[in-house]
């Protein structure tokens, strides 16, 4: 067995049978995706909560390629490239758009999957193409943004090419005219007219360490559950006893709500089972004190989902994939009627 500790950042002391470390997408064509396989960048996302019976596949390809037009850039990535140097190097290079998306960890080819966001703006609008692997055609295609069907930490990712599609390259097509995204809170203080993207992006990696747990210190996986999207009537029934409830808009007759809000209101900041906590400033994230095991998370996530579905009669859903003795698990609380 083959230790993943060092190879996912909620660094869990689980094991796997084989990796396979791709640095040419050309390898993908000998390995056996008939055998259970988990496709894998820096693990930011994922957390194995078991020893895997199957084959990991490390996705390290490097590569960044700028070509400039008239009214915007081109910048083809591959997949492997890490995902805050290749904003920062771009904002460097005058290139802007990406700066509220600074300090996301993970690689370029994760990032389509969940389709990343922060602070306003979601890494979709800037897709052009995500290039990959078809394990079952065996061969190389390219998808354009419309086929990566997007939404809310969602895309064709998670749904019908799931397992089924190795990330290997992403387009992006960052616009020359740019405009700050200022909307988020703390960012609405900055003065738009004024305001460079490199001061965004400075301003935005103020705001998450001062939140978000650097997994080098403690290691974490981000937002461990999506914010929940609810009908307008439920949402309105909450409001008559939760008058403060953040919540922001989400399509006709829907309304998105804060998940660390709803987990902080049900006394959970700090809980903590064997090792693993609800971290004290961010109740979203979950954090590993450095001795606990798969089971301990499971027990957490299932108290988090039991007592927000309890008191707001609300399923929450976990954001980070979760990987087991065979595969991708779900973990969910049954309905509360
Ligand atoms: N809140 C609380 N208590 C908490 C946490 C949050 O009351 O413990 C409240 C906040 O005061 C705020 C609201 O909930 O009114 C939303 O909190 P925050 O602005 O911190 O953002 P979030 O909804 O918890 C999402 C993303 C983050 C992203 C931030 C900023 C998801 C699952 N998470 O968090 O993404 O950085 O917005 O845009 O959508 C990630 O995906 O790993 C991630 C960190």
């Amino acid at each position: 067995m083959q230790a993943l500790q060092s190879l996912h950042t909620f660094a869990l002391p689980h094991a796997c049978q084989d990796i396979v470390n791709i640095d040419d997408p050309l390898q993908l064509h000998s390995v056996d995706f008939s055998q259970p396989f988990c496709v894998l960048g820096a693990g930011s996302n994922t957390v194995f909560i078991e020893d895997f019976i199957g084959t990991v596949v490390r996705i390290n390809n490097k590569g960044v390629e700028i070509v400039e037009h008239g009214t915007f850039w081109n910048v083809n990535v591959a997949a492997g490239e890490n995902w805050h140097s290749l904003v920062t190097d771009l904002l460097v290079k005058g290139i802007a758009g990406l700066e509220n998306l600074v300090l996301i960890p993970g690689t370029m080819g994760a990032a389509p999957v969940q389709n990343i966001g922060a602070y306003g703006v979601e890494l979709a609008k800037f897709i052009d193409y995500v290039e990959g692997f078809n394990v079952e055609t065996l061969a190389f295609e390219r998808l354009n943004q419309a086929q990566c069907q997007f939404g809310y930490r969602d895309s064709i990712f998670k749904h019908k090419l799931k397992n089924k599609f190795v990330i290997t390259k992403v387009g992006l097509r960052l616009n020359k005219q740019w405009r700050p995204t200022l909307d988020y809170g703390p960012l609405q203080k900055l003065n738009e007219a004024k305001v460079t993207a490199l001061q965004v992006s400075d301003a935005v990696m103020e705001i998450r360490q001062s939140k978000l747990p650097n997994p080098d210190e403690l290691p974490n996986a981000g937002s461990f559950f999506k914010n929940p999207i609810v009908l307008e009537a439920h949402y309105q029934k909450l409001c008559t006893e939760y008058a403060n409830m953040p919540a922001y808009p989400a399509g006709q007759g829907m309304r998105k709500l804060a998940a660390g809000w709803l987990i902080e209101q049900a006394g959970l900041k700090g809980y903590s089972v064997a090792g693993v906590r609800v971290y004290e400033k961010q109740a979203l994230v979950l954090v590993n004190e450095g001795y606990s095991s798969g089971s301990s998370l499971c027990s957490v996530i299932h108290h988090v989902q039991h007592c927000v579905a309890r008191q707001f009669n609300i399923q929450l859903e976990h954001e980070v994939r979760l990987i087991g003795r065979e595969g991708e698990v779900i973990l969910q609380e049954k309905s509360h009627g």
